[in-house]
């Protein structure tokens, strides 16, 4: 065993050996540098040093393979300027070997063993002094004090004979003394690792959270059709986070009623609208904006925008001033969703010149009101979407959040806007862990679709809800998607259970193949009009025209004298339908049903399998947001501790679902 604080302060410290604790005296130094030497110099030159060098981080990671629940300890010692209190702890463990480990050890070591690095032993932080009765041990002490996510942890160098076999133990209170020279007394116990209270409200970025008077950074991203329905954005509103209803889809009067609905329900609280760019349909658009403006919507998410429009500018710029301290002031907010940097930086630019002069030369803005407008960008918030379900670039939010945050940082220097931008993460955003990395990458919010589609507020059917619940992540395919079908643009759709994306895929490659309806060999017209409409092109036509002459009478007049554009719209007809057929629970058509959905979708459920929310119907957008956002606080404590060298057991960095009631012990 090497000298060290550990035997001393086990027999009781004294003044004196603190003394010598806060500064190494020369004959310490020299042993423990001597011990270091010996192993570098020759890995075999003893059992402590290839001990040292392999069996150590072999051993970690075998302890919580083969004994998952064991604490395994990589030793502790004094930081800069202290000596080394601690043996490695490979002293320790080839004490503590089991007859498992010691047969793994003997094939591992040997000449031909690699050699690799001692594991770095958890530096001691500070002394904590207190009851006896708040020092807790064994497995649970820890695990249970680090979801106690209001309180701090410590975790406490603990070779107590009263605790036999406890290496290390856990306080949640007592006296704490942080820095490299503090010194331990009679009692004290270094601190190995150190994790602070965290607080829900606390995670993502508080200017995002104040701008959109929220408590949680936590948004239900918007879900086409009504998917994402006045019952999503009301329990979010209500449990201070924000819905964005999805009005993507619907006609002007459902939107109405939905902004009436929530207008009276939520009393002033927040909620968003989908503002989605319709290539194919730009007086929608107009009239959209139109219906948000009369209505006082005074947040939207703006998504699937390749250039900015007139109306989304103008909505944006609707009713700017500036107040009485200098400041401009934007009535209506947007956020962006975007996966592309070109896109994202028009929206972080202010609104583009022409824009802007032919909203003043329309009387939809004053002069001054367009100098005001030079000054703000069109977009303070943006989404980084990265692989998501519905339209994707299929993205990995790994490559894509760094990208936006180091574009948000040059666009501010460029233009020293008085408010900072603000950049979210979508897509995948469904476990956890994936809310704590993304938060860790400097994410001001998160945002989900997928998972939300498969609680029980969203607009959809329960048989939907249960297809998503029993898939898994390679359970997804792109699908031609049937708003911007000839421009070859796909969604990301479930595979499992229907044959949307295939039947979808064939219509594309027909469409690409032919000029014509009548172009298509008749027995593969036949197949389509029997199998997979149901309905012969004749019938589909009038109800495509019908649609049309009340939504968009242009596109029926292009039919007219465009026969490709006429199959378009025929194959148009069926990609509406899918959607529809799922909505509705269509049972005969179950088979057809298009239900946009990402790869978060399994890996939510390999989260939840054989928990409470494995079923749909138990799961609710707060139950699961909350669930988002506290695990990702427990993650955090936990990414705290390991990287002050702390080494946790599988079971105590496992993150598991909790009710409702459970989690609103945590909040805000
Ligand atoms: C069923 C469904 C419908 C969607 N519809 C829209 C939409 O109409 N407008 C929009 O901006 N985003 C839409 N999205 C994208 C979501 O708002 C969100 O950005 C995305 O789902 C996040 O990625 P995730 O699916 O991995 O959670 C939709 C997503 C899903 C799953």
């Amino acid at each position: 065993m090497l000298s060290g604080g550990r035997d001393r302060r086990k027999s009781g410290t004294r003044p004196e050996a603190v003394t010598r604790v806060a500064g190494p005296s020369r004959a310490n130094r020299r042993t423990s540098d001597r011990q270091i030497d010996c192993r570098e110099a020759d890995p075999n030159c003893g059992e402590n040093g290839w001990r040292g060098r392999i069996l150590a981080p072999t051993l970690t990671s075998l302890r919580s393979r083969m004994m998952p629940g064991s604490m395994s300890r990589a030793g502790s010692g004094f930081g800069s300027g202290g000596v080394r209190l601690a043996a490695w702890s490979v002293l320790h463990h080839g004490q503590r070997m089991s007859p498992a480990t010691r047969t793994f050890a003997a094939r591992t070591s040997g000449p031909s063993a690699p050699a690799g690095p001692a594991p770095p032993a958890p530096a001691v932080l500070g002394a904590w002094s207190g009851q006896a009765s708040d020092v807790l041990t064994g497995e649970d002490a820890l695990r249970d004090a680090i979801a106690d996510i209001h309180r701090p942890v410590y975790v406490l160098d603990h070779d107590d004979a009263a605790h036999a076999g406890a290496r290390r133990a856990v306080a949640c209170r007592g006296e704490m003394r942080f820095g490299t020279d503090v010194r331990l007394f009679d009692g004290d116990r270094g601190i190995i690792g150190h994790a602070a209270p965290m607080r829900l409200g606390s995670l993502g970025d508080p200017e995002f959270r104040t701008a959109h008077r929220l408590k949680l950074a936590c948004v239900a991203g918007a879900m086409a059709n009504g998917i994402g329905s006045v019952e999503v954005v009301e329990a979010m509103s209500r449990a201070g986070m924000v819905g964005i209803f999805g009005a993507a889809g619907l006609p002007l009067r459902t939107i109405e009623a939905a902004i009436d609905r929530l207008t009276s329900s939520l009393g002033g609280a927040p909620f968003g609208f989908n503002l989605i760019h319709s290539p194919n349909e730009p007086d929608l658009e107009h009239g959209v904006v139109d219906l948000y403006l009369r209505h006082g919507v005074r947040l939207v998410e703006a998504s699937a925008y390749m250039r900015l429009t007139l109306p989304l500018i103008r909505y944006r710029v609707s009713g700017i001033y500036r107040d009485t301290d200098g400041k401009v002031v934007t009535p209506n907010r947007v956020i962006a969703k975007v996966s592309r940097v070109e896109v994202a930086t028009r929206f972080f630019s202010p609104p583009p010149e022409a824009f802007l002069q032919e909203l003043v030369a329309s009387g939809d803005i004053t002069e001054t009101q367009a100098r005001l407008a030079r000054e703000i960008p069109v977009a303070q918030d943006l989404t980084a979407e990265a692989d998501s379900g519905g339209h994707t670039d299929n993205r990995p939010a790994v490559g894509l959040l760094p990208t936006m945050i180091a574009l948000r940082d040059r666009i501010q220097r460029e233009y020293g806007y008085q408010e900072s931008l603000r950049v979210g993460a979508a897509g995948g955003i469904a476990t956890p862990h994936a809310v704590a990395a993304v938060f860790a990458m400097g994410a001001a919010y998160v945002l989900v679709g997928s998972v939300n589609q498969s609680c029980v507020e969203a607009g959809t059917s329960q048989a939907v809800r249960e297809m998503l619940a029993a898939s898994e992540q390679a359970d997804i395919a792109m699908a031609p998607a049937a708003d911007m079908f000839e421009m070859g643009v796909k969604v990301q759709v479930l595979k499992r259970g229907t044959m949307f994306a295939m039947r979808a895929g064939r219509l594309y490659e027909l469409y690409r193949t032919y000029g014509s309806i009548d172009e298509i060999p008749a027995d593969e017209r036949k197949k389509l009009e029997e199998t997979v409409f149901r309905a012969t092109f004749d019938e589909i036509l009038d109800e495509v025209r019908t649609y049309f002459l009340d939504r968009d009478p242009a596109q029926w007049e292009r039919a007219q004298v465009d026969p490709q554009h006429r199959m378009a719209l025929a194959f148009r007809w069926y990609l509406g339908q899918t959607s529809i057929w799922a909505n509705s629970g269509e049972p005969s058509r179950s088979l057809d049903y298009q239900i946009w959905c990402g790869p978060g979708m399994g890996a939510f459920n390999a989260w939840v399998q054989d928990s409470f929310l494995a079923e749909a119907r138990n799961r609710s957008v707060v139950t699961v947001s909350l669930n988002f956002l506290y695990g990702a606080a427990v993650l955090g404590r936990i990414q705290t501790l390991r990287s002050q060298g702390v080494t946790l057991s599988p079971e105590q960095q496992q993150v598991l679902p909790r009710t409702l009631a459970q989690l609103e012990l945590h909040l805000p």
